[in-house]
């Protein structure tokens, strides 16, 4: 957690004035625990909201200006809160100028400027979802202080929107909702179809969550990720002759696909839509288990989550591959994989409490010598979606 006192300084240094009016506001990152690139296919995911993310502080100004600053980057703006237009050089900013736009264009008004100070607390391209955490954030704390409703599905749909537009990045809806939605101790199942969700408390007695980050530059990910995009799309064409009105991968079965499967005559996107047939049911199967304490059971449905996204989906890379194989020969693991989107960025793994400094220690070291790079690792605990902290 930030340092406020040192933060509200910060804030101080920069736009001057006093505390009088400032508010302190928290959205946090999010690890998916299982169900990976099944979001945009309508299917089930099962992520969960770290304690760490992006801290935001805020107030009023007088004018019909926002200014935007962050500890994380030296870039630093005061911009007319209308007209809001992209801007390459903006960088970072592009993210709450995005969410500003798309709160305007939904007609929630805001009366009067802000300054706005992010602190970022999740390390950068990690694949932890820095970018939702900063969107939700804002969302979140514009609402509010403008006295407008603040309901989080909403608030998570107007950031995944503003993403994909305003930023034109295709993500799905998982990272906004998780971020908005997150609650202490629970993961949550979210229908990506209906956004039904079931938050489950994550019970995982002497089991730790570990998130190992590759530090491998995701540098390929936005043209994959919308690759993969494509090829879902495009198993759906074909399936469409046997399931005629079909429009998302995610809502026929595992039956129902391995019945229809040879409609799909490209091999690569055959194996694509068989991931996403296949992790969507492991989904469902790993919070069954969860729910019966199998902690066994949801382990070894993380690791086959991993192999097939590394054999079908193919989106994992020897960097993701070298952390999860290491992670797999500790004893007291229960299971590794992938999360997020893939190729670089970060691993989950289920280590018992007294396997932890021996993971840290052997993971990392196997991983350099695999590598030629450093991971780094973190323990965590489940934390809480957005909210006001002050
Ligand atoms: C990224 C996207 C999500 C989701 C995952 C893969 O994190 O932002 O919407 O598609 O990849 O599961």
């Amino acid at each position: 957690m930030a340092d406020h006192k040192e933060l509200t300084k910060r804030f101080l240094d920069i736009y001057g004035g006093s505390e009088q009016g400032l508010h302190i506001f928290h959205a946090p990152g999010r690890v998916n625990l299982i169900g990976e690139h099944t979001d945009y296919n309508g299917g089930y995911v099962f992520p969960a909201a770290l304690t760490f993310g992006t801290t935001l502080l805020i107030r009023e100004r007088e004018d019909q200006q926002i200014g935007l600053a962050s500890t994380n980057f030296e870039l630093r703006k005061v911009l007319p809160l209308e007209p809001i237009v992209y801007d390459e050089a903006d960088d970072w900013m592009n993210y709450p100028k995005g969410i500003v736009r798309e709160l305007q264009s939904r007609g929630y008004a805001i009366p009067c400027g802000f300054d706005l100070l992010y602190h970022g607390e999740i390390p950068n391209g990690s694949g932890l979802s820095s970018s939702a955490s900063i969107e939700v954030v804002t969302a979140y704390a514009l609402l509010t202080l403008s006295g407008h409703p603040t309901d989080k599905v909403e608030i998570a749909l107007l950031s995944q929107k503003s993403e994909n537009e305003f930023n034109g990045v295709k993500s799905g809806i998982m990272d906004q909702f998780a971020v908005a939605n997150g609650k202490k101790d629970h993961a949550i199942m979210l229908m990506c179809d209906t956004l039904e969700y079931q938050l489950v408390p994550f019970n995982s007695g002497a089991y730790k969550i570990v998130i190992g980050n590759t530090n491998k530059r995701r540098g390929l990910v936005d043209s994959k990720y919308n690759e993969r995009r494509g090829e879902c799309d495009a198993a759906v064409e074909a399936l469409q002759s046997a399931f005629p009105g079909l429009k998302l991968l995610g809502l026929i079965s595992v039956e129902q696909f391995n019945a229809h499967a040879e409609l799909i005559t490209d091999a690569t996107v055959q194996k694509r839509a068989r991931h996403v047939v296949e992790e969507i049911a492991r989904v469902v199967r790993s919070v069954d288990a969860l729910k019966h304490n199998d902690l066994e059971t949801f382990g070894s449905l993380m690791n086959d989550s991993h192999d097939s996204l590394r054999d079908l989906y193919e989106v994992t890379g020897p960097e993701l591959d070298a952390l999860v194989d290491a992670a797999r020969q500790v004893p007291g693991v229960l299971g590794s994989r992938m999360t997020g989107a893939g190729f670089g960025g970060c691993t989950v793994s289920l280590v018992h409490e007294d396997s932890v400094d021996r993971f840290i220690q052997e993971v990392g070291q196997k991983y350099e010598q695999a590598t030629g790079l450093k991971a780094d690792f973190y323990v965590c605990t489940i934390g809480n979606g957005v909210e006001q902290l002050q």
